[in-house]
């Protein structure tokens, strides 16, 4: 009983320890190699760098909610398997926290004034839907990966075509997010009602939209 105890409160200190390692810039090294590290910079406009500036920021906020919502599923996995399989998506999510925070500064830019938003809100849909059983946990992570495959291939289409850098980046990212999606489908995500997805779409646009500039 008391070790039950004791691993729930070792699961909520490491999340705190993400928590404040995800919100506080810097997020300190990535584990992996930067995509963009032997990618050579280019010349951009003032114009051009306050785009991608623009677009990376929303990229890292979403990279700030994806550790929110992993954290929030691992906090309450039912499964050991699961929990092991979320957190090595979470910790891939890391680097990609890293490698977008890394770029941002490279733009002479900085991450979202509001991550700690993005961070709590991910986390409580995470954890809410972590107590309904993992099969929707699998589900939230399957729709939202999906989604964010299908906004990162806009991101590809909008970013400079000059800023090789940052396209490295977001190319590595949209790989990784689709095998994460795929690994939740097969290990049985349950299907999300599609007003949930629209909500969640809307719920991202909103994000989006503001993460550009905030
Ligand atoms: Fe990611
Ligand atoms: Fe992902």
């Amino acid at each position: 009983m008391q070790d039950r105890t004791l691993t729930r409160l070792d699961r909520l200190l490491a999340g705190a320890n993400n928590a404040l390692r995800t919100i506080a810039a810097p997020a300190g090294r990535s584990a992996r190699k930067n995509p963009a590290a032997d990618v050579a910079e280019t010349d951009l406009s003032e114009k051009q760098k306050t785009h991608a500036a623009g677009l990376m920021r929303v990229n890292h906020a979403g990279e700030v909610a994806a550790q929110g919502l992993y954290q929030g599923h691992a906090t309450f996995a039912r499964d050991a398997q699961m929990e092991r399989q979320m957190q090595q998506a979470a910790n891939e999510e890391f680097d990609h926290l890293a490698w977008c925070e890394q770029r941002l500064a490279e733009l002479n830019a900085g991450p979202s004034m509001l991550s700690p938003i993005w961070y709590g809100g991910a986390f409580a849909i995470g954890a809410a839907s972590g107590v309904l059983g993992d099969k929707w946990s699998l589900g939230f992570i399957a729709e939202t990966e999906k989604q964010v495959c299908a906004h990162l291939d806009s991101h590809l289409e909008h970013l400079p075509d000059e800023d090789s850098k940052s396209r490295a980046i977001v190319r590595q990212m949209r790989d990784e997010e689709q095998e994460h999606g795929d690994n939740a489908i097969a290990a049985g995500a349950a299907d999300l009602p599609a007003p949930l997805q629209r909500l969640m779409q809307l719920t991202a646009k909103v994000m989006t939209k503001t993460a550009y500039r905030l």
